[in-house]
């Protein structure tokens, strides 16, 4: 066999490629309606970002990224996500200096993570994110926790569950930090290496360890809800009130804790129930972010996003069985009856694209039968046949495909006398 695409890479075919874009361009309407922007940033980022922005102790940056050295001896990144090169982006060009604040952006292209590959799990997918920066006002949580719901059912997703939680902010996460210092300290040296480290650099960490997730101590650690302070309480029942107001249904679930540093105060998956999805159920995560802004140089901006794969929405619309991507149907299919044919096939198909109707010709010298049988796989809606008595006469049959029926039309008419037929059916 020849040369493979990289394992936990996918090729998106034409007819993948259509339900992608129909997906796409209901995010993109999304986005207009609320009022987000696109941004478009770079593939690669200097290493240091994800460092500074993801979290040096985080899963991602440890083991997950695509980090190289350019011939420079610059240390690169392919970007693992988006939320930290947008910030880097909204300090960079200054974006805080914006007189409409919050910053609304939103994103979609390819991230990488060098994750075990499994069904809805790859090393190169496609994000679409939103970042809202510049406002820390719980109903713009509630707005980008809105946007990304609206996704899923206007695609037409219906088992869907968003699950909510609050992080809270510094204070009360480091006195849960010294609790769960304190609670787990003694017995550390039960626990794997890679806990011993985080019991130091970021205990909350050793919660989402894989190795250790039976150890006594896990299901009786501090929880951080007990250890929200009055000011983060009062801003989560806030969120939750806009959320009511705007009827989006949630769930609570105080162990959600998001695997990136950077969040603070809300946290939120959406995570699908449709039978089959198999292990891997959540479609989208976000949440607040206070603080990364000035973490990369920047002045005090609070931001909130979220961001889901496009790859699993369309694994949660497969499960679900709805139904997305309808084929481009053509419009009309030129045949040339012989060689002395094709000259006049071309300046047809020509004449009648710059007259907008999508049109498309043989390339492969086939007989008229099978030319046929290209126009119906294609679906076109009209049949020109060209040969010789037509290319004397100036005027050739155009023949409508649903209902079989015919006319003599000239070559320079031809674009016309589709147009005037579509008119009719359209009335
Ligand atoms: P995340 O939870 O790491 O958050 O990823 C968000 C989403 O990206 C996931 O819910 C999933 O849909 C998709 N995803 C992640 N890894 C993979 C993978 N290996 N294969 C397929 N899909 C994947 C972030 O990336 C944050 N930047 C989200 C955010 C934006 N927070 C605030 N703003």
């Amino acid at each position: 066999m020849g040369i493979q695409a990289p394992r936990g890479t996918n090729d998106i075919l034409p007819e993948a490629a259509a339900k992608w874009q129909e997906v796409e361009q209901k995010m993109y309407d999304i986005c207009r309606l609320y009022q987000y922007k696109e941004i478009r940033t770079p593939i690669f980022e200097n290493t240091e970002l994800f460092q500074r922005g993801v979290g040096d102790t985080t899963d991602i940056v440890q083991k997950e990224m695509y980090t190289f050295e350019d011939r420079g001896g610059r240390s690169i990144t392919l970007r693992p996500e988006g939320t930290a090169p947008v910030v880097r982006s909204y300090v960079q060009h200054k974006l805080f200096g914006e007189p409409d604040q919050p910053v609304k952006l939103f994103y979609t292209g390819p991230m990488f993570r060098y994750e075990r590959p499994q069904a809805g799990r790859m090393r190169q997918f496609v994000q679409f994110g939103v970042e809202a920066i510049g406002s820390k006002d719980p109903a713009i949580d509630a707005e980008v926790i809105a946007l990304s719901m609206e996704i899923y059912r206007s695609a037409g997703l219906k088992s869907l569950r968003l699950v909510i939680n609050s992080l809270g902010d510094t204070e009360s996460r480091s006195a849960h930090k010294e609790a769960l210092i304190k609670h787990f300290a003694p017995r550390i040296d039960e626990f794997c290496e890679d806990c011993q480290v985080r019991l130091e650099k970021n205990p909350l960490r050793i919660l989402d360890c894989k190795k250790d997730r039976d150890h006594e101590l896990m299901a009786t650690a501090p929880s951080l809800a007990d250890y929200l302070n009055e000011e983060s309480k009062a801003y989560y029942d806030k969120v939750k009130a806009y959320l009511n107001i705007l009827d989006i249904e949630f769930v609570e679930d105080a162990n959600l804790v998001r695997g990136l540093d950077y969040y603070n105060h809300t946290a939120f998956e959406i995570m699908s129930d449709a039978e089959g999805f198999g292990a891997i159920t959540t479609l989208a995560g976000g949440g607040r972010y206070n603080g990364l802004v000035e973490d990369l140089g920047g002045p005090e901006s609070p931001g909130i996003g979220f961001a889901m794969s496009i790859e699993r929405l369309l694994l949660a619309l497969e499960m679900e069985k709805v139904q997305v991507g309808q084929q481009d149907t053509l419009g009309a299919y030129v045949i040339a009856m012989d060689e002395s044919a094709k000259e006049q096939a071309v300046r047809t198909v020509k004449q009648l694209r710059k007259a907008g109707i999508s049109a498309d010709m043989d390339y492969t010298g086939r007989k008229l039968k099978a030319q046929m049988k290209s126009a119906d796989r294609k679906q076109a809606a009209f049949v020109i046949i060209i040969g010789e008595s037509e290319l004397q006469s100036g005027k050739a049959a155009l023949k409508e495909m649903a209902t079989g029926e015919q006319m003599e039309v000239s070559f320079e008419e031809m674009a016309e006398a589709i147009q005037s037929k579509r008119q009719k059916e359209e009335k």
